[in-house]
């Protein structure tokens, strides 16, 4: 099936929606510090979802997911569900991912934190996490490919010596959630469907320290490292334009521009 390309209509609704799941990543930051649970957390964006943003938490009840967020710790690598057991603490990581449905439509960023001071690796981890992000993001132009989003994380990252996770990939976002195409974390140049202005789509890639192998917990979410090692993950809702790409979940501590 073709890949549904959004109206100018769809995409000031793609704008505004992203524009608040960006805006609840910044406000959660100052939340996240040693001694405060993922369930904490949960409370906080839902209510700030539902009362602030007039918006709708889309994790909430997806596919029986329980609650409004996913809050991923350590090995954790994505689909972590908020406890308010899981108590944060000095040297983790989380990445909290928040996907908003605003007007019928979705907007879905997540970023990976430190709690207190990080290890070295971990630094360096979330750090290759993120560029390597980018460096799918820059890419993005209409004429290039989906493989080439994919090789441009893969060589980033395999590069410095950490892995990619195959299972989980980014996905076509609009009024569905997880839509056409998926956006693999890996590939070769010039393969793949063709990127044409007005498609929406997530790019997401899950990094591990260790091996790539990942195990599904028995809760049927959490889907954490088999090697128990680190792992990080960020992800952006991007609109391919004319002339390149727009970032629709853009924050203020981006280190990479909005449009390219
Ligand atoms: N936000 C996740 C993604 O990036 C999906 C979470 S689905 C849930 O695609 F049900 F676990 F919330
Ligand atoms: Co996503
Ligand atoms: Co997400």
């Amino acid at each position: 099936m073709a890949i549904e390309l959004k109206t100018p209509e769809d995409i000031e609704k793609m704008r505004a929606v992203g524009r608040l799941a960006a805006v609840q990543l910044e406000m959660i930051e100052e939340y996240i510090k040693p001694g405060v649970s993922t369930g904490e957390l949960d409370r906080i964006c839902h209510n700030y979802t539902v009362d602030v943003q007039n918006a709708i938490p889309a994790p909430l009840n997806y596919h029986g997911f329980p609650k409004s967020i996913c809050a991923s710790v350590n090995h954790v690598v994505c689909h972590g569900i908020p406890s308010d057991e899981k108590i944060l603490k000095d040297g983790d990581i989380v990445n909290i991912d928040v996907t908003l449905i605003k007007d019928g439509f979705h907007g879905d960023t997540s970023k990976t934190f430190y709690i207190g001071k990080p290890s070295i690796l971990a630094k360096r981890l979330v750090s290759n996490c993120k560029e390597s992000l980018y460096r799918g993001i820059r890419v993005v132009r209409p004429g290039a490919q989906l493989g080439d989003i994919g090789s441009a994380i893969q060589t980033y990252v395999e590069k410095n010596r950490f892995s990619i996770v195959r299972e989980y990939c980014g996905h076509g976002i609009g009024k569905i959630f997880h839509d056409e195409p998926q956006v693999l974390h890996y590939g070769n140049p010039h393969t793949g469907i063709e990127l044409k202005a007005g498609m929406t789509f997530t790019i997401e890639p899950m990094i591990n320290a260790g091996k790539p192998g990942v195990r599904l917990l028995r809760d049927q979410w959490t889907v954490v490292t088999k090697d128990h090692k680190l792992t990080a993950q960020w992800e952006h809702t991007i609109l391919v334009t004319e002339t390149g790409y727009e970032i629709l979940t853009h924050r203020n501590d981006d280190t990479i521009e909005r449009c390219g």
